[in-house]
């Protein structure tokens, strides 16, 4: 069952990504451009902390993974033997009504009839395919002969240099080869904010196995995936698995799973997981005539590895975890009334502030000089901003808004001048109980560490 679109709630949360600069569109002032976006300092801070995560839980701390980074600019070989040049398409119909070019699978269907989503035209052209890579030209002949395209997906450079990595890795299998970084479609209607763009970030893993285990590694990572979104703040509870159907896979493709989430504009795909078997592999092999295969010491055997990829969408992720963060609740302003405060309940692993830093008075030449001393114990540790314009509640509120978890508050009882026994001692407040609490300066850096971690 779908969940319905929460038109309102979306419309709050794009707003809010722009007012506290998420994310805003990309070249605002001359119009937009569509399909792209330009992420502010605080989504540049969340969108790093998701790919630092991804890549500490998927590399780092694992002794079968190793990273590269590769080139967006592609050979077109490479693209035409992954299947990308004939077969990367959409079916696309366009309304001679309004005009509007559409995804087949946008036209919305009324007694039968296939009509514009936009303006309900039913004067419809034939579907047609098109292909969603950008082209380009390498150097100055901008002949058939220098078209190179941007990649449409990270993994086909982890299979041109499976060898390479191989050799210098020196791993046995099963092992992975693990990539960030950008990706272009060129979408037929970018739509739902970041989430279907054409410029967008992918984090996607080739783990390469023996044949006879590839559904068991696919189920592994499938779990992987699941547990490393709880583990950023995406409760199970708004995870589905979607078992993708024979007849909508890829012919060489064993078994897939979409995990997909709650957002407000319905379910969708945040991440697939693919048993992809040994075809790109074997692709690359026919067309460049290079050998891609892996020599087993033990068995003496000769063979193409298989391969399961996790491939998660770090704009679709990042959406996600504000969606899910974005909340509404009741809190007192300064008197004591109740009022609604709008907060970001962030996993403080992934806020793109950890703590906000404020003297309670900005006119008393102690209290600032302390609380700036705490902002520079903590800022080697952390992402701190330090505020002390507003009254202390405002100051708190505009935290919560951009879900930073933790507040430190520099009084008078700081610097002793209340109760000697309280000298170095700050407020922490945490951000969704609002509850404060006593602690010394000393022992704060790894009192906040411990819980940002
Ligand atoms: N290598 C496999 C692959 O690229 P995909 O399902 O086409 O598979 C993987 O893409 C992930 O990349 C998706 O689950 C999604 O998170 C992200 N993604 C794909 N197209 C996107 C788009 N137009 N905008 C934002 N994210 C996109």
């Amino acid at each position: 069952m779908t969940i319905p679109a929460n038109t309102q709630r979306m419309e709050k949360i794009v707003s809010l990504c722009k007012r506290r600069g998420f994310i805003f569109q990309a070249s605002e002032i001359y119009g937009g451009l569509n399909g792209a976006w330009d992420y502010g300092p605080l989504g540049v801070e969340l969108k790093r902390n998701l790919k630092e995560y991804w890549w500490r839980t998927t590399v780092h701390q694992r002794d079968d993974v190793v990273g590269m980074d590769g080139a967006i600019l592609t050979h077109c070989d490479v693209l035409k033997a992954s299947g990308h040049v004939e077969g990367f398409s959409d079916p696309m119909v366009d309304c001679r009504t309004c005009k509007a070019h559409l995804r087949l699978d946008q036209l919305v269907e009324k007694k039968g009839v296939k009509q514009c989503p936009n303006c309900g035209g039913k004067d419809l052209t034939e579907a047609r395919r098109f292909n969603l890579m950008f082209q380009t030209h390498v150097g100055a002949a901008a002949d058939e002969s220098s078209v190179a395209y941007l990649r449409p997906e990270t993994a086909q450079s982890i299979f041109v240099q499976f060898k390479n990595i191989l050799e210098v890795s020196r791993k046995k299998l099963p092992f992975g080869i693990a990539q960030i970084g950008k990706a272009f479609r060129n979408e037929i209607n970018p739509r739902n904010f970041t989430f279907r763009s054409r410029e967008f970030e992918q984090m996607e893993l080739e783990y390469f196995c023996r044949a006879d285990e590839g559904m068991k590694w696919l189920q592994y990572w499938l779990d992987e995936r699941l547990k490393f979104y709880e583990a950023i703040g995406i409760p199970r509870a708004h995870l589905h698995v979607r078992e993708i159907p024979e007849d909508e896979r890829a012919f060489y493709s064993k078994a897939n799973y979409d995990i997909e989430y709650d957002f407000p504009f319905g379910r969708h795909e945040l991440e697939g997981v693919a048993y992809r078997t040994d075809y790109d592999l074997r692709q690359h092999i026919k067309a460049s005539g290079k050998s891609l295969d892996y020599f087993d010491e033990e068995t003496k055997q000769r063979f193409v590895p298989h391969v399961v990829e996790p491939s998660a969408g770090v704009d679709r992720t990042v959406l996600a975890l504000i969606c899910e963060a974005y909340a509404e609740d009741q809190a007192p302003d300064e008197k004591g009334k109740m009022e609604t405060r709008v907060v970001l309940r962030f996993h403080p692993r992934i806020a793109p502030i950890k703590c906000g830093v404020f003297p309670l008075l900005k006119n008393n030449e102690r209290l600032v000089a302390k609380a700036k001393e705490i902002a520079a114990l903590l800022r080697p540790r952390m992402t701190v901003f330090y505020d002390e314009s507003g009254a202390i509640g405002r100051r708190y509120r505009r935290q919560d808004e951009i879900g930073t978890p933790f507040a430190v508050t520099v009084d008078f009882e700081t610097l002793g001048e209340k109760e000697p026994s309280l000298r170095d001692t700050v407020t922490l407040r945490a951000r969704d109980s609002m509850k404060q609490e006593r602690v010394t300066i000393g022992e704060l850096p790894a009192i906040l560490q411990q819980r940002i971690a």
